[in-house]
């Protein structure tokens, strides 16, 4: 099987690793493999791909910024699956189309995404999984003034990027063939009881009350999944040691 990942960091290499244990011949794209995806011809990126795996990310709370930069990946790589027949493998984000925390501008785009997916690629399959452990340090990046790291309340059930990564393999193999895969880790916690519990030497974490209707649905639970997903993975705590 001939895999191709889109989206560079930690995510693409840990689904690109993953795919990579089970045989697959991958190659990863991303800007710092110099492609990139709104820009570049997907057509000719691909190769002989049979399955490509759409895991690209802007952080931004722009519903406009969002929405352009998902949908304009999505629609391209859609596209260029659909001429060659090849499989697209879109990674989201559980409840993220809900409609409590369309005020979040993220998951407005990620919506936006995922209606464009099923419009333009006729082999789709959506992986959508919880907040990743891994979230935790990308909000002490993302959400850092100076010593402060803001801490949006947030209740979820986090779960371990590898374990999601497995899950994506499964999905480019086929040995899993639903339309929609769902998975989750295995507690419900806050991310500012992760951000304690991480060593964040020299940062002081700030709780972030977001106001409205979109951050009383994060701190009520809109986030977290029903009971359906199926659940993977470690805990938190026992993952926590090994990322140290
Ligand atoms: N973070 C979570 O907890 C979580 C949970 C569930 C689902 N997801 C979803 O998983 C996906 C990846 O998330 P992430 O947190 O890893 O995102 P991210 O760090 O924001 O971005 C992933 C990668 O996308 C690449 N990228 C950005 N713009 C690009 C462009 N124009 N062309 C090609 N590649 C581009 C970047 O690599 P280069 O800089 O090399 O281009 C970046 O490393 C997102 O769709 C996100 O919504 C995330």
């Amino acid at each position: 099987m001939r895999a191709v990942v889109v989206g560079g960091g930690i995510s693409g290499k840990a689904i690109a690793d993953a795919v990579a244990a089970r045989g697959c011949t991958v190659t990863q794209l991303s800007r710092s493999t110099g492609f990139d995806v709104v820009r570049d011809d997907v057509d000719a990126a691909l190769g002989d791909a049979e399955v490509v795996v759409e895991a690209t990310g802007l952080f931004t709370t722009s519903r406009r910024r969002a929405t352009d930069f998902f949908t304009r990946s999505t629609r391209a790589i859609g596209a260029a699956t659909a001429r060659r027949g090849a499989r697209h493998v879109l990674l989201s984000i559980v409840n993220c189309t809900r409609p409590e925390v369309q005020g979040y501008g993220y998951f407005a785009g990620k919506t936006a995404q995922e209606q464009a997916a099923a419009a333009v690629s006729p082999l789709l399959t959506v992986v959508r999984s919880t907040q990743w452990f891994e979230f935790a340090r990308q909000n002490t990046e993302r959400m850092r003034f100076g010593p402060f790291v803001l801490v949006p309340g947030m209740t979820i059930a986090p779960v371990s990027l590898d374990a999601v990564a497995g899950v994506i393999a499964d999905v480019v193999v086929g040995a899993r063939t639903a339309p929609v895969v769902e998975v989750a880790g295995p507690e419900t916690t806050t991310l500012w009881e992760m951000t304690r519990a991480m060593r964040l030497p020299g940062l002081v974490p700030v709780p972030l009350r977001i106001p409205g209707r979109t951050g009383r649905a994060f701190r009520a639970g809109a986030l977290v999944p029903e009971r359906h997903v199926e659940v993977v993975g470690p805990r938190f705590s026992e993952w926590l040691p090994s990322a140290r």
